[in-house]
């Protein structure tokens, strides 16, 4: 066991958040494509503690199961009642059911800003500094609603007075609890048992702590935050817009100091969980979500939403929208295109305009420009789909595949009713129905023959505009008559 590795970390998220005034419990809201909760266990995670415990109450049903999938190594401690944050930490080290030797670093579910690295220096200096207690404080500009920070004349801390229980003077004390702790674990479990609830709440304040380490001759430091951004809690929606604006802030920084270029981040949303490599870019308007990744050179936006995307090197994605879908190599992809779970592009590809793929491989150099929808579908290489074209996949009942092959050049308009194949090398005529599979090299033709009735218009529409001007054309054939 490594000296700064800590024997647990307690991740506080019972409470019931009641002003964010929503069914969903305040720890599962997302930013950034994680949960509130799921940003503060990846940063926790970063101290790799032999012990990662989730405090959960208010809608733990909800929350149990959101960890179980994003954090299966995590556990969970039921607090069935909110008696404050003292209680929730001594129903945690019941739930580990014994004394820790080492550190235990506690931090709330409703901080997403808060990193991995704020966390290590906090436990390395609790550690070095040979503390009972650090707790990480921060210089806010507007202190209401916090516990303040009280330091004695040798700036030592002596306690942390909670707002609704604080004083005019201390109320003016512009130092704050951010909520985060390191403790010494044995001194911790001792201290818990003698909390009160004789405060403004009636709740076991974890805050508490600090004044009866303090008072038993123990060692209380406190370590300012660099960044007081970093430790903003939300509490309603107003502080979720602005911490996801934040987080956001800070990830596309990152990605613009590992050599992307991002035209502009105020209209560039991103999850934390999207890759970039260098000079790829992103235009103004776009959102990157989930596992997607630019490779080297590529180019995306304006106007793009991509989910779970891998765009390749050099390829050029506008105003499209993807989900689940593989971009090749100098690809090209929309303007207004929409390539849904299952579609693969070749190297060098394009799905254009008004154009939507599902499950679809779509070979090297292959086109589909215009107005078409091709489902279930194989495409082989540098074959072109005719403009308006739909892969009739679905029967009512069932879904079917069609196979399309490599240097074939299908008319406009055509509807290739699967299961059918096209051979290699084959044609197909505009405006054909396609339901039976074309050998390869041949040209298939499937829609009725013209046939023209002549004089109709001036027997059936007598006097109209369309009778004169047929009338008119006879009379004085035009120059190309
Ligand atoms: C708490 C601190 C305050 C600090 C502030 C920082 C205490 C008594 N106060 O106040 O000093 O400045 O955080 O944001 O600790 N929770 C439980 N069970 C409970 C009560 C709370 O799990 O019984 C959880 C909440 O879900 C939340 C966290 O603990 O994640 C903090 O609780 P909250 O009620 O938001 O405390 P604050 O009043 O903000
Ligand atoms: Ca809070």
């Amino acid at each position: 066991m490594s000296v700064n590795r800590p024997a647990a970390v307690v991740v506080l998220a019972a409470g019931e958040g009641t002003r964010m005034k929503s069914r969903t419990p305040k720890v599962l809201h997302a930013i950034c494509g994680r949960s509130l909760v799921g940003h503060v266990v990846t940063a926790a995670q970063e101290l790799d503690p032999e012990h990662l415990v989730v405090v959960v109450g208010h809608g733990r049903e909800q929350v149990t199961a959101h960890l179980a999938e994003v954090a299966p190594t995590v556990r969970t401690a039921v607090q069935a009642e909110q008696n404050g944050t003292g209680h929730a930490v001594r129903i945690a080290l019941e739930e580990l059911g014994r004394q820790l030797d080492g550190t235990v670093v506690v931090v709330c579910g409703d901080t997403p800003l808060l990193t991995g690295e704020t966390l290590r220096a906090l436990a390395g200096a609790h550690t070095a500094d040979g503390n009972a207690v650090t707790v990480l404080t921060a210089e806010v500009p507007d202190s209401t609603g916090y516990g303040r920070i009280v330091r004695g004349a040798d700036g030592a801390v002596e306690a942390i007075v909670e707002h609704k229980d604080a004083s005019d003077a201390q109320r003016a004390i512009g130092e704050i609890n951010s909520g985060v702790f390191a403790f010494d674990g044995k001194l911790l479990a001792e201290a818990l048992t003698q909390v009160r609830t004789d405060n403004s709440q009636g709740e076991e304040y974890l805050t508490d702590v600090l004044g009866i380490l303090r008072a038993a001759g123990h060692r209380v430091g406190a370590s300012v935050a660099a960044d007081h951004r970093e430790i903003l809690g939300i509490n309603n929606r107003v502080q979720l817009a602005e911490a996801r604006r934040l987080l956001n802030g800070r990830l596309l920084e990152r990605a613009m100091l590992a050599g992307a270029t991002v035209v502009d981040p105020s209209s560039t949303w991103i999850d934390a969980t999207v890759t970039f490599e260098p000079d790829s870019v992103v235009h103004p308007g776009t959102q990157l979500h989930g596992a997607t990744r630019l490779a080297a050179g590529a180019e995306v936006g304006p106007g793009c939403t991509l989910t779970d995307t891998t765009v390749g090197e050099d390829a050029r994605v506008i105003n499209a929208v993807a989900v689940g879908a593989v971009i090749g190599a100098g690809a090209s992809v929309g303007p207004y295109a929409y390539l849904r779970p299952g579609s693969e592009l070749g190297p060098k590809a394009k799905v254009g305009t008004y154009v939507e793929t599902k499950n679809a491989k779509i070979g090297e150099g292959t086109k589909v420009p215009h107005l078409s929808y091709v489902g279930d579908a194989t495409i082989g290489d540098y074959t072109n789909i005719g403009a308006a074209s739909v892969f009739v996949n679905y029967d009512g009942m069932a879904k079917h595949h069609t196979t399309v092959g490599s240097h074939c050049r299908t008319g406009s308009d055509n509807m290739f009713v699967a299961p059918v194949t096209v051979g290699d090398g084959a044609y197909t005529a505009a405006g054909s129905v396609i339901t039976k599979d074309v050998p390869a090299g041949a040209l298939a033709v499937a829609r009725g023959q013209q046939r023209n009735i002549e004089g109709w218009v001036a027997r059936k529409r007598p006097g109209s505009a369309a009778a004169q001007a047929a009338q008119a054309a006879v009379e004085e054939p035009g120059p190309d008559a």
